[in-house]
């Protein structure tokens, strides 16, 4: 299978996000083709490099690259300070220099802690960002967030810090579990909500097929993702105004996730899944759209298996209101301690909300609560 291309346009920080089969194989080839000189430093998740080094590594090494490999344990744990202060230690007495490349393999937390790393190492090293999660694939690896996450909250210190290269093998996809998979998918779904209207429709045919390893679909659903990041980042790579919509379903999200305390009980992107339904239910409640298409999305989204609730059953610890409402005036998008929330004026028509009124999210957060 060919591979597709999407290009991040940022001027001298532009690069391309290769998507398809194989690229695992092939990645030497394509980090020279970028201009990456002969050292490499690998940061990767250390379940992902049992499966996936030995592919990656026998590539490095048939184009000339001198690799070391430093793993790191899977979970968002691993966005510690402490993690982040190893790693450099480790980077550092490996013999770097400015002319290494950081190369992050794993999902998120690999792209998020490699890349800040990769952004303080000497002021600024060159970084290749190979996702091996649906979710890393459609979101985190593209357009240069990194981040790493502190007592008072996630993601709270990082930097901007575009990869020069996204190499995104569907490959990998296929060793996922399937929770985490559909957890990714979240995302893929979100891009239909904020601005996609006919992808919303196409996924809603072809998503299942694609989620069951049909590849072909995979690799329109993830680059039509990645096309989606790359216009809003070229439009606004620092989150000045509209990169903000990228947040659709988190603000609700993240604050059930953080309240289910990352254990792996509430992954992200079913916290993002329950987010996005939160706010369509929200925007119907405000009349901004109709019940039926808050409905719709609902429908969507539980068609695959995502949750659109928290699970009350036990499972799960069920947070409060006020614990939730907590969270959400801590957003990063907070002004003031004013709720912003991403809202929706029909399907693919999300827009930014600042000041939202907290009596109505109260509203929508208790009936999500209640039996
Ligand atoms: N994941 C949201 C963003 O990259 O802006």
């Amino acid at each position: 299978m060919s591979y597709k291309t999407v290009r991040v346009d940022l001027n001298e920080r532009s690069y391309d996000i290769l998507i398809g089969s194989g690229l695992l194989d092939r990645a030497g080839e394509h980090i020279r083709a970028v201009g990456c000189h002969d050292r490499l430093l690998v940061v990767a998740d250390a379940s992902v490099a049992g499966l996936h080094w030995p592919r990656l590594s026998a590539s490095l090494k048939v184009c000339g690259f001198r690799t070391e490999l430093i793993k790191v344990a899977p979970g968002e744990a691993s966005k510690s300070f402490n993690t982040f202060s190893n790693l450099l230690e480790q980077a550092l007495s490996l013999g770097i220099d400015r002319r290494t490349t950081v190369v992050a393999l794993g999902g998120g937390v690999i792209g998020d802690l490699a890349g800040f790393a990769s952004s303080v190492l000497l002021r600024g090293l060159d970084f290749v960002q190979i996702p091996t999660t649906l979710l890393a694939q459609v979101d985190s690896s593209v357009g240069g967030k990194t981040a790493i996450n502190l007592g008072a909250g996630k993601n709270l210190v990082g930097t901007f810090h575009q990869p020069k290269l996204v190499l995104a093998d569907l490959d990998v996809l296929q060793t996922l579990p399937r929770r985490d998979l559909l957890a990714g998918y979240a995302e893929v779904i979100k891009y239909g909500l904020i601005n996609r209207p006919n992808f919303f429709e196409w996924l809603d045919s072809n998503g299942a097929a694609a989620l069951s390893g049909n590849l072909e679909l995979m690799a329109s659903a993830v680059s039509e993702c990645c096309r989606a990041k790359a216009e809003i980042v070229a439009a606004d790579e620092r989150e000045a105004g509209q990169r903000a919509l990228l947040n659709l379903g988190h603000t609700f999200g993240h604050a059930f996730e953080a309240e289910a305390g990352y254990n792996g009980s509430l992954l992200h992107g079913e916290a993002v899944s329950i987010g996005m339904a939160l706010a369509f239910h929200h925007s119907a409640r405000l009349g901004l759209i109709s019940k039926e298409e808050s409905i719709r999305v609902c429908e969507s989204l539980k068609a695959v298996g995502l949750p659109v609730r928290p699970d009350l059953t036990g499972n799960q610890s069920v947070p409060t209101i006020e614990a939730l409402l907590k969270r959400m005036k801590a957003d990063k998008k907070s002004v003031d301690s004013n709720i912003t929330l991403i809202l929706a004026r029909g399907i693919g028509k999300a827009f930014v909300c600042p000041n939202s009124e907290v009596a109505a999210i109260k509203a929508t957060l208790s009936e999500a609560l209640s039996p």
